[in-house]
């Protein structure tokens, strides 16, 4: 205490610099060859992993570190829901804490940017000596924080609910919203209700209490009280950027008897009754 923080700072610079005159190895060539040989070890690691994993395996088969993939690719699908790996749950956790389009960019590259110029900067702005956490009461709590909201997002990301079409139409739900809405009588409608369900639509527009609301995408649970009737829900769902709707996608690839159903469908759904 007492010496000013700028004169202790070149103190302790001139003490570490003696120290490392008596007792240092300099850092080339001496760490720069320790650290090349430890970054080689780790990848000739993975590179054997990698090896063991591929030719004692044999597509589906599992070899001695698990099948080459569960199930072929297909490209076709129009009801896979992607999922990152486990440590990225926070940042897609994010991605659906922001929903509407003009925050996306906000959520997932404008606060990990933020975040990463911050850690990047840290030598710069943190200038003290002071190690011990009792005397850094500012990065200490930022740090808890950081820890705090990383483990929360992963954990929310992980337990976050997807539509998946297949498991709404094996819990009967589109019996279900066919009853409440009072179409069950309409086949083309239940028809298009699975279609519905299936189709991804869930990803983006919530019914009747299924789904997510993303994008600004509105609830469709009474869209047919609008009274557009079919044909204008046919035009709208085969291509919503002729209204303006350049966040959809264009359903036009359904066909037409597919679009009749969908467009029944929206049309029924009339709010419950
Ligand atoms: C990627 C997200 C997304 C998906 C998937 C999606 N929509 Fe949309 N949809 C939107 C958004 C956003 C709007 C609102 C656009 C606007 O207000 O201009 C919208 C609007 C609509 C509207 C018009 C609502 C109105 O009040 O005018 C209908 C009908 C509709 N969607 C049906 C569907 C159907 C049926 C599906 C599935 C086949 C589907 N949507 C899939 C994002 C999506």
């Amino acid at each position: 205490m007492g010496v000013p923080l700028s004169e202790r700072n070149r103190a302790g610079h001139k003490r570490y610099k003696e120290d490392v005159e008596r007792e240092g190895k300099s850092f080339w060539p001496y760490a720069v060859l320790h650290d090349a040989i430890m970054s080689l070890v780790v990848v000739a690691v993975i590179i054997v992993l990698a090896c063991i994993w591929y030719f004692t395996a044999d597509g589906v088969e599992a070899g001695w570190l698990g099948p080459w993939y569960a199930t072929e690719a297909d490209p076709g699908t129009i009801s896979f829901v992607p999922r990152p790996d486990w440590f990225f749950y926070f940042l897609f956790y994010l991605l659906r804490i922001f929903k509407w389009p003009e925050s996306v960019l906000l959520g997932t590259v404008g606060i990990p940017t933020i975040l990463l110029v911050l850690l990047i900067a840290l030598p710069f702005y943190d200038r003290r000596p002071e190690r011990r956490p009792g005397r850094r009461p500012v990065a200490m709590i930022a740090a808890v924080l950081v820890v705090i909201s990383m483990a929360t997002l992963t954990w929310k990301g992980a337990t976050a609910k997807e539509a998946l079409g297949s498991e709404l139409i094996a819990a009967g739900k589109p019996e279900e919203w066919a009853q409440q809405q009072g179409f069950a009588d309409n086949p083309t409608a239940v028809a298009g209700a699975k279609l519905f369900a299936e189709s991804g639509c869930l990803n983006c527009h919530t019914y009747l209490g299924e789904g997510n609301s993303n994008l600004g995408a509105p609830n469709l649970s009474d869209i047919g009280a609008s009274g557009r009737g079919v044909d204008f829900f046919k035009s709208y769902v085969s291509n919503p950027a002729q209204y303006g709707n350049n966040v959809m996608i264009s359903y036009g690839y359904l066909g037409d008897e597919n679009l009749t159903k969908l467009a029944t469908f929206l049309d029924a759904s009339r709010g419950g009754g």
